[in-house]
């Protein structure tokens, strides 16, 4: 029998850990195109601390949430290749904290049966972010060296597993605690960026803000930093005006100032882009999965702890992909 009501994380105002609320809700029906996935694994991404801090443009969602793993229990009108009991991936934005979740069929992607639900959901956003990053939009050759920014965490730590399997040299900076998981990635560990030796082909950069422009010093005249994150605002007491300002002073000073390439990246937009190159990226990452080039690194907390898991990924406690399981 169908379920008729599920369990979900509502986010009921902007503020701290608290003001995530665990309640029943009736299980949504599938809309034209769309279908619905029982969760195994919900992740926690550092985005989803962002907007419930109130730091993100737009409005706030309801239900957090940005990448989930499960089966699909129903498939709305319309869609083709996808089928009921198949074992899935969401990017779905917001709407993920939840044991049943609908999810537009074009940021669906199929997931092989045999590995853990967390370990693949660790896939779906830090490790295709990682992918599309460093073989789509940086594209260094076998033998260069790139830089990572916050190396220890989720999708630093995904792109050195990445660039090591491509035979790229990687530093990778992080907190001083945390030196020995950069390097258990595979990485050099670096302080910050002014301590890389040579000028490196390209820069992963999550910190954003006043960040970039020591990126750009790190990285070679002909080569590219990648700002795909602003983890500076948070913690640092900025509003979400004030953060963004420095966000976008920040951008428009690597413009206009001579030297390595920015590019701004966001997962969403590059699936959006070419789903078909979505979905292939999966299938390159579960292969990768497989034959051991990558291992992503999980930490589980039931569902009903997200305030706990918001907590810990605020106070930067968290190494890898954190996932809530239902
Ligand atoms: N553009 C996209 O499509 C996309 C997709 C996924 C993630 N992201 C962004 O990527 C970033 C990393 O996400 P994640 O899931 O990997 O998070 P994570 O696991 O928490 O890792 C972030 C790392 O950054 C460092 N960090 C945290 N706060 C910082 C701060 N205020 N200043 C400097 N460094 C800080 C931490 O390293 P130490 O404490 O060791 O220094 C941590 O290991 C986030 O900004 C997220 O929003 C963007």
């Amino acid at each position: 029998m169908s379920d008729i009501s599920m369990t979900r994380v509502r986010l009921t105002t902007a503020g701290g850990p608290d003001v995530l609320r665990v309640e029943t809700h009736p299980v949504p029906t599938p809309a034209p195109g769309t279908v619905l996935i029982r969760t195994e694994a919900a992740g926690v991404a550092f985005n989803d601390v962002t907007t419930r801090q109130g730091l993100n443009p737009g409005r706030l969602p309801e239900v957090l949430g940005f990448d989930v793993v499960g089966r699909v229990v129903e498939v709305g009108p319309g869609v083709e290749g996808f089928s009921e009991g198949q074992r899935v991936g969401a990017l779905v934005g917001t709407g993920g904290y939840a044991t049943h979740v609908v999810a537009p069929v074009d940021r669906v992607a199929p997931l092989p049966e045999g590995p853990d639900a967390a370990v693949l959901d660790a896939l779906m956003l830090n490790y295709l972010t990682a992918r599309q990053m460093f073989h789509h939009v940086a594209k260094p050759r076998a033998g260069q060296a790139v830089l990572v920014l916050g190396a220890a965490g989720g999708v630093g730590s995904a792109l050195s597993q990445i660039a090591r399997a491509a035979g790229v040299a990687v530093y990778g900076t992080s907190s001083r605690a945390r030196r020995d998981r950069v390097e258990s990635h595979g990485a050099t560990w670096v302080a910050d960026a002014s301590a890389v030796p040579t000028p490196v082909a390209a820069t992963f950069d999550a910190v954003g803000g006043p960040s970039l422009a020591t990126s750009r010093r790190a990285t070679a005249e002909d080569g590219v930093v990648v700002s795909y994150g602003f983890s500076f605002a948070s913690g640092a007491g900025h509003s979400r005006s004030g953060a963004l300002v420095r966000t976008a002073a920040a951008i428009a000073r690597a413009k206009l100032t001579p030297g390595p390439r920015l590019v701004l990246h966001t997962v969403e937009s590059a699936v959006a882009k070419d789903v078909a190159g979505f979905r292939a990226d999966v299938a390159a990452l579960t292969g990768q999965l497989a034959a051991g080039e990558i291992a992503p690194e999980v930490t589980t907390l039931p569902l009903a702890e997200a305030s706990e898991a918001h907590r810990r990924l605020e106070n930067r406690e968290v190494a890898g992909k954190l996932v809530l399981i239902p």
